[in-house]
């Protein structure tokens, strides 16, 4: 009796959780409801969409937003969009040596105490667009252009999140929204204003690949990509839980079969 009385406060515990929960979740902007391809348990990230989504981060977003956790070398490893089997060894990559050589980093002090500047690595971070967040927030209206290595995790649904609002901007507010000064009217950020200028417009960039580049083709691409920098090691994650649940699964069979023998001959 007793312990389906805890059993019931469980469920009961357990079900206004969940409640509350959506009620917090719904209680934000609409998102758009996009699907991707790295989502659900057998998800995997699509190479060819984060590299170009790399390709939008470059051209666009990394002129104010910053990825400073993430090192040049992390896109060639396993898992990373520009992997290689046949140079299994990030630094020895053709392609992220050519990456890394687009860049500049500020290194030193020198032997005269001096900072100096060098054409990055592939072990050196991607360089940061602004020297400080001062820096940053002068330049963007006293907004503060948040940095990119973990914002899809450290968003609730990121993904959806951040696809909305790239694609939600609109021209002109609704009548009675007084848009603050340098503000733009998105409904998908909290609020409804954003010091963010849409950062996309169609075919901003051009894709190697053929793919047309529209504003909705390049969110998607830019949140393949930033999905995985938030979180590189997904695919090798899912892949160990998978082998865990079949071992598991084998292991109780295996137990099952032995209990039915040892027990096989005694009489009920
Ligand atoms: C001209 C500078 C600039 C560019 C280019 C730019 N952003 Fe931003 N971004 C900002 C600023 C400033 C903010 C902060 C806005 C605010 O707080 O009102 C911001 C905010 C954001 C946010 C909201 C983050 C949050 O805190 O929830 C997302 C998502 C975002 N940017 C994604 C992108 C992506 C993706 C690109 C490239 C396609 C990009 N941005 C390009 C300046 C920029």
């Amino acid at each position: 009796m007793r312990l389906s009385k805890l059993t019931a406060t469980i469920f009961a515990t357990v079900a206004l959780g969940t409640t509350a929960g959506s009620a917090i979740a719904s209680e934000g902007p609409e998102l758009k409801h996009v699907e991707f391809s790295f989502e659900g348990p057998f998800g995997t990230y699509d190479k060819a969409a984060a590299q170009r989504g790399f390709q939008v981060y470059q051209e666009s977003c990394s002129n104010c937003h910053s990825m400073k956790l993430v090192a040049i070398r992390s896109l060639g490893e396993p898992g990373g969009p520009f992997y290689d089997e046949e140079h299994p060894n990030a630094n020895d990559n053709p392609v992220i040596k050519a990456i890394a050589a687009m860049f500049t980093v500020t290194d030193g002090p020198d032997s005269e105490g001096d900072m100096f500047e060098r054409p990055a690595k592939p072990f050196d971070h991607f360089p940061s667009p602004f020297p400080n967040e001062q820096a940053a927030r002068a330049s963007n209206g006293g907004a503060l252009p948040p940095d990119f290595s973990v914002l899809v995790s450290a968003r609730e649904h990121g993904p959806q999140y951040i696809y909305s609002i790239l694609t939600s901007y609109e021209d002109e507010a609704p009548d009675g929204v007084e848009l603050r000064d340098g503000m733009n009217y998105n409904p998908a950020f909290k609020g409804g204003q954003i010091g963010m200028p849409p950062p996309l417009f169609e075919d901003l960039v051009e894709y190697s690949d053929g793919t047309k580049a529209s504003v909705e083709q390049m969110a998607h691409d830019v949140v393949t990509f930033m999905a995985w920098a938030s979180d590189p090691k997904m695919e090798e994650r899912k892949r160990m839980g998978w082998m865990v649940m079949i071992y598991l699964f084998i292991f109780a069979l295996l137990m099952y079969g032995s209990y039915k023998a040892v027990w096989r001959d005694v009489e009920h």
